[in-house]
Order: structure tokens, then sequence, then C-alpha cells
């Protein structure tokens, strides 16, 4: 038999009143006396197994009666049809056969703290709810390749080794580098994907960030994953109107792909189904003037601890109170652009109208979702890019290659970063950023 010949459980369907095999895995098991039902997991769906005793010889009757959580088995039996099994079929067992008896499998139907679970990683992607996170995760990256594949972007991947930082000396994970010293994780594939951009026009960069971020929120890792279009010729509204049609398209790519999922999640569909387009858009200092005018929390943290600043000066960075309290008026995502220079990255192009902004721009999510897209138009003249790169004491060698990208044929471009774990949360709504990849790594935990 081909393994194109194997039955998969969420295909049960086109099998309906053959004889099939499956194999998976005892999610649970019940029943009385001479009926048994065992309800098997194969990773594509849950299937109940009807095992009736005058069907099936003693010892397969037996070998079900032992069956524990978790252990693995094959199953022969006709689909039948029935409206009340999961997935609408189930299978008339006629033979079953153990891989092997698990014992003491540690996740069970109880409640399990946080800290357990986590630690349990490896067996708790088992489960009902994280299994559904990570098919949506798949089809949330599928949706983002299509829809650079499908309008003209090609995909070239950035280096993950790198001599310089991208987004501040502050969040670098450093690595010893064979006889050429010190080399850093990236912390974005940006910079190199600006060349390739000169070189192909409109490019993605799709591969994992690395940040040693200090904070322990519900929104950090420090490896998550970032897809990054860069594009020529484009401005910043052209980089907001992507970012937003893209967004769309993920969002409209799970409601038709991810049902069972997100039924499973109790994700209320209303608020996905919102996102039409259209997205608000708001100066950062139209911004600061509405968080003035109304009556918000104006925090500010300060060694660990928030402190209440009243009104909001213009410059200061927005944190997590702040970006909640603006998006509780939305159901759409939102852009913040044209941010103050001081807080945002040396590469970002100054608006030759008030050099004291540069053409940045931030996506918020709606339900507290935060920061899930950040990009900029990038600086494209020469003296201009310089100036920054030796304002932030960088080593202006390391970016010799890129200074030559604003010397040979340089043009307005644009591009931006979207955090994939962030947008996997906001669509499932997970508590916590760790359920939205499969191993997360966090400032405490690098194990499993
Ligand atoms: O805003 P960031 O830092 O932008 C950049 O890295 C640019 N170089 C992107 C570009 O223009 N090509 O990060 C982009 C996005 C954020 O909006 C957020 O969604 C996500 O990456 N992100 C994180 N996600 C999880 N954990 C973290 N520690 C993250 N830091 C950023
Ligand atoms: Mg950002």
């Amino acid at each position: 038999m081909s393994y194109k010949d194997k039955v998969y459980i969420e295909d049960l369907a086109k099998y309906a009143g053959q004889e099939v095999e499956l194999n998976g895995w005892v999610y649970t098991k019940r029943g009385k006396g001479k009926l048994q039902f065992v309800i098997l997991r194969d990773g594509t769906g849950i299937c109940q197994c009807v095992v009736f005793k005058a069907n099936v010889s003693e010892e397969v009757f037996a070998n079900t009666k032992s069956l524990t959580q978790e252990s693995s088995i094959k199953v022969k039996g006709k689909v039948v049809a029935n409206e009340r099994a999961p997935g609408g079929f189930e299978l008339d067992t006629s033979d079953l056969q153990i891989y092997q008896l698990s014992t003491d499998y540690p996740i069970t139907p109880k409640e399990h703290g946080d800290d357990f679970l986590i630690r349990n990683r490896h067996l708790w992607l088992r489960s009902s709810r994280q299994h559904a996170i990570m098919r949506v995760r798949a089809s949330v990256i599928k949706a983002v390749r299509d829809f650079f594949d499908n309008s003209g972007f090609k995909l070239q991947d950035s280096p993950m080794f790198t001599p310089n930082a991208c987004e501040g000396t502050s969040t670098l994970f450093s690595t010893k580098y064979f006889d050429l010293g010190e080399a850093f994780l990236s912390q974005s594939g940006q910079l190199y994907a600006e060349a390739t951009a000169m070189a192909m026009g409109r490019v993605y960069t799709f591969g994992p960030a690395f940040r040693a971020e200090k904070s322990k929120t519900r929104k950090h890792l420090t490896e998550f994953w970032m897809v990054e279009p860069e594009m020529a010729f484009f401005d910043l509204e052209d980089d907001m109107q992507l970012a937003e049609d893209l967004t769309v398209y993920i969002v409209q790519y799970v409601l038709e792909n991810c049902r069972k999922e997100l039924e499973t999640l109790e994700r209320d569909i209303t608020k996905l189904e919102a996102i039409q387009g259209n997205f608000p858009r708001m100066s950062y200092t139209e911004a600061v003037g509405w968080m003035n005018a109304n009556d918000i929390p104006l925090t500010k943290r300060v060694d660990g601890k928030d402190v209440e600043i009243r009104p909001f000066p213009w410059g200061e960075d927005f944190g997590t109170p702040q970006e909640e309290a603006l998006m509780e008026q939305f159901s759409q995502p939102c852009f913040i652009y044209d941010y103050p220079t001081e807080i945002k990255a040396f590469y970002m192009k100054r608006n030759p109208d008030n050099p004291k902004v540069v053409k940045a721009m931030d996506m918020l999510g709606p339900e507290k979702a935060g920061e899930l897209v950040g990009g900029s138009q990038r600086e494209d003249n020469v003296e201009l890019l310089e100036e920054r790169i030796k304002a932030e004491d960088l080593d202006m060698t390391d970016f010799a290659w890129y200074v030559d990208l604003r010397k040979y044929g340089s043009v307005p471009h644009s591009g931006f970063g979207m955090g994939i774990e962030r947008v996997i949360k906001w669509i499932t709504g997970a508590k916590h950023i760790r359920e939205t990849i499969p191993f997360p790594r966090m400032i405490h935990r690098i194990i499993p």
C-alpha cells in the first residue's frame, strides 16, 4: 500500500460505507459491558470508534478495554454516518491493534496550572485548544505566503547571523563567530530585504527574529517569526495600504479555512468578520491630542512601576495602557503614522515637511491585540542616513554596504514587519503569546 492510500480522519466523509484503517492516539475511552467507545485522534481530527464485543475477537475486545489515554493504536472498521458523533462519522470497529500502551499520561482532562502545561509543552500540543491554535498558525502562514506569491513578490531569505543591530543595540543576542569576533542573531531581516528589493523590485523575507527582550509580557517572545515585505518605489501610503490588504486577506483566509478550529477555541467570529478594510488612520500627533482630550490612563513605566503622567508629552512612546485605550474605539486595526524621530529606528525617512517626525507607521490591533505591524518609508538620502548612523553610534564600516544602496540608484522605498505570533494570538483569542508557537522561547524558558 502506498502512503497515498492512508486514510485520515478529516477525509472520512469520502469513505462513508467503506472499510478503512485509521492510525492514531486514544483521546478518551468510555463504555460499559459489551460496548466500548474509543475516541481516536490522528492529528487531522477526532473519530469515535465503536467496539461491540460481538463484532471483534476476544483478544481485540480485551485490548480495547485495556486502552489508556494517549495509547497509540491501529483501528479497522466501516465508516458510518452518525450525526451525533464528532465530525459526523464514526467507525464500526472490526479490528484494533495496539502500538504502545501509554501509562500515566501527565495531562489529564482535569485543570492544570499554566506552569505545569508549559513545562509539558511537548505533550500539551496534543490538547484540543493547542492543536486548534497550531492549525490556525499553519493557515496564517500559508495565507501570508499566498498573498505575496500571488501578487508579484519574490521570497528572498535574509541571514540569521548578522554583524550589526537593526532594531537598537539593547536587545541583541550575541554569539562567537570563528575568527571574526562577535556576531548577533538577527532582530529583523529588513536591511537585507532592502538590498534584495533593489535587485528584485518587490520582495518578502519570512523567518525567525531574535530579541533579548527583558519584557515579561503576554506579547513578547525572545524568538518570533516575522514576515517583512520590502518594496522599491512604495511610499508610506502604499506601505500602509499593503499592510491593510495583507491583514484582511489573512483574516478572511482563516475564516474560510479554520471554522472548526475557531469553534473549538470559542472565538467570537463576528469580531473577525468585521475586518473588511478601510482601517482608520491617525498621526502620532493626533493620537497624543486624543489622549490628552480624553480621560484615559496615561502612565509611563519607570523602574518597573507605572507612573501617572498627564498631560501625555509629545515625544514619548506609547505603552500598553495608551495603545489599549486608543484602540477601544475601533473594531478594526488602526494605523498610527509620523512618529517622533527620537523614538524610532535610524533607517526611517525623515518627513521633509517636518524633520521632527519620521515616515513610520504602526498597525495596532483591536481587542487588546497590541502592535501587529511596524514599518516605514526608508531614508533614501545618503547624507541623512549617514548622519543617523553616526548619531546612533553604530559602526559605519558594518553599514557601508547598506549605505551603498543609496549611492547606486537610490529610490523611495518602504516596507514593514508583521509579527506572526501576535497575529495568531489576536485571531485565535489565545490568552498568551506562548500558545501561538510550538516551542516558545522566553526569558525564563528554553526547555522543552
Ligand atoms: O516594530 P518592529 O521592531 O519592526 C522591525 O523589526 C522592522 N525592521 C520591520 C520592517 O520594517 N521590516 O517589529 C515588527 C513586528 C511588531 O509590530 C510585532 O508584531 C513583532 O514584529 N514583534 C514581536 N513579536 C513577538 N515578540 C517580540 N519580542 C516582538 N517584537 C516585535
Ligand atoms: Mg515596533
